[in-house]
């Protein structure tokens, strides 16, 4: 078998849509959503995922406020400015890219964020309102775009088995919960695997539905996937290629053209789960805007 592709960027692309709808309307309404965005320090990656954001608000019209620190930015002052922000009418979003540097304490940071107006759905009281099955509760990016992107294929996890290789919080864990959900799009007999699983291999076998989320390049093989599988892969790695103009290239956490071969549908790296992470930031984020303007 050789797998269809879920396409990220055109399933995103029809979620930006219609936020764009909805930002037009808020607008219409004289409230211009905003997203305010922190990042500390000069990680690559996350100065690309930062870029992105700000590229694709722009795209839908949502207004985005930047703030860029210097990597030995004190707790303090990351608190105090999220103190301003919570403060501030005009924004209806907050997120600190992670990771934060080792002198921040990221829990610290998570928890100062007003509930309301935490799109990322990283605080306890949205992570405990989803956990206990509020549909309202602001959904982590990442997982909440794998659900949307399963819809979009129209492939049904209900009374299906859920694998997912990683524990994380931005990731797994909320993937989990949001798979093992009574309602529509979910229903699966989820198992979460991590790096201590005896096993394995053979437990990725038993999955319909293989969600991988470790961040070690090209991790799950062939021989992992399952006939007829879904495979998801959240995984963005650099691997050196010097046949390339950068000298490197991205892959996922999932042996692609292996695991092609066995699975029914499967997401590429890049092109895959990526553009939803940001396309579901910016639905949130309208949503909070809506919220606060009394609307939703
Ligand atoms: N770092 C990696 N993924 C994410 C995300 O979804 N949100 C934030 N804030 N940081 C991240």
């Amino acid at each position: 078998m050789s797998a269809k592709i879920i396409d990220g960027n055109e399933i995103s692309a029809s979620v930006r849509a219609e936020v764009k709808v909805e930002a037009d309307e808020l607008r219409a309404r004289g409230i211009e959503p905003c997203l305010a965005v922190m990042l500390v320090g000069e990680d690559p990656a996350s100065r690309v995922y930062v870029g992105m954001k700000e590229k694709k608000c722009a795209e839908v019209g949502i207004r985005n406020i930047d703030a860029r620190l210097p990597a030995d930015t004190s707790q303090e002052e990351i608190l105090a400015l999220l103190d301003e922000w919570n403060a501030d009418p005009s924004i209806h979003g907050i997120l600190v890219q992670l990771p934060l540097p080792d002198q921040v304490d990221e829990k610290t940071v998570t928890e100062r964020i007003l509930p309301e107006k935490d799109v990322d759905g990283f605080h306890p009281v949205n992570v405990g309102r989803m956990s206990g099955g509020d549909t309202t509760a602001f959904r982590p990016c990442t997982p909440h775009g794998v659900q949307v992107m399963l819809k979009h294929i129209d492939w049904d996890p209900s009374g299906k088995h859920a694998v997912i290789v990683g524990r994380s919080n931005i990731v797994g864990r909320p993937m989990a919960t949001i798979l093992s959900q009574k309602e529509p799009w979910a229903n699966a007999t989820v198992t979460v695997a991590h790096s201590r699983s005896e096993d394995l291999a053979g437990i990725c076998r038993l999955a319909d539905l293989l969600i991988v989320a470790v961040g070690r390049p090209e991790s799950v093989t062939g021989d992992m996937v399952r006939d007829g599988a879904v495979v998801i892969d959240v995984g963005v790695n650099r691997v050196d290629d010097p046949t390339t103009e950068k000298g490197y290239r991205l892959v996922g956490d999932v042996a692609f053209d292996e695991a092609k071969e066995k699975a029914s549908w499967i997401t590429p790296v890049p092109g895959g789960v990526g553009p939803m992470t940001i396309a579901m930031l910016l639905k949130n984020t309208v949503t909070a805007a809506g919220r606060m303007a009394g609307s939703d």
